[in-house]
């Protein structure tokens, strides 16, 4: 079973036992105000959301819970490689924990998976994101418009680069 310690984290792969942590973030309208759907309602998109987590096949990407204290507080990386993806519950918010999480799944993306380039698309009302990714070295690529309808809302793209080295 792969996971990856950091100095106050452990990263791991995702199980159904997931589910409350996760439906807790994913049903939180601050965690949710820029993701790429509504807060969940219903536990069951959490689940649906969850299984296909669970269910990436090597190769196709490779997802990470992150674990803090024992509690689950959040995910980062590939759903489907290259683009990386992250999400931590608001509690955890402002302690570092997303830059100490994704150091060392972007370092494996390069080294063990042999990726040429991570990519990211971020809103650009996202700050938090924003900054957090080019702490991390991500260039901004060029920018798009009306790319997810989100609800009833259409929200725009910033489009990120991290290459390899
Ligand atoms: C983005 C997110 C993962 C950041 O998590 P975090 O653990 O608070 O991030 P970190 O503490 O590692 O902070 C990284 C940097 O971002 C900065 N930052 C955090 N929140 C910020 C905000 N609201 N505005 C501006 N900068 C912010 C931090 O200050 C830090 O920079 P610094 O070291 O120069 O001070 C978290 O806010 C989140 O889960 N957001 C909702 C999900 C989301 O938007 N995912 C991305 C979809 S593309």
């Amino acid at each position: 079973m792969l996971e990856i310690e950091t100095e106050r984290l452990l990263l791991r792969r995702a199980t159904m036992d997931d589910l409350a942590a996760f439906h807790a973030i994913l049903s939180n309208p601050q965690a949710t105000v820029f993701w790429s759907t509504p807060p969940h309602s219903d536990i069951e998109q959490s689940r649906e959301w969850l299984q296909s987590m669970v269910d990436i096949l090597p190769g196709e990407g490779e997802d990470f819970v992150v674990e803090h204290q024992g509690s689950a507080i959040g995910k980062v990386g590939f759903f489907r490689f290259p683009e990386i993806g992250f999400i931590f519950h608001p509690r955890t918010w402002g302690f570092g924990f997303a830059e100490e999480a994704l150091r060392p799944v972007l370092k494996r993306a390069f080294q063990v998976h042999g990726l040429e380039a991570v990519e990211a698309d971020v809103d650009p009302k996202n700050a938090a994101s924003l900054r957090l990714l080019a702490k991390l070295g991500f260039i901004e690529i060029g920018r798009r418009e009306r790319t997810w309808l989100i609800g009833d809302q259409w929200c725009d793209s910033v489009d990120l680069r991290l290459l390899r080295g």
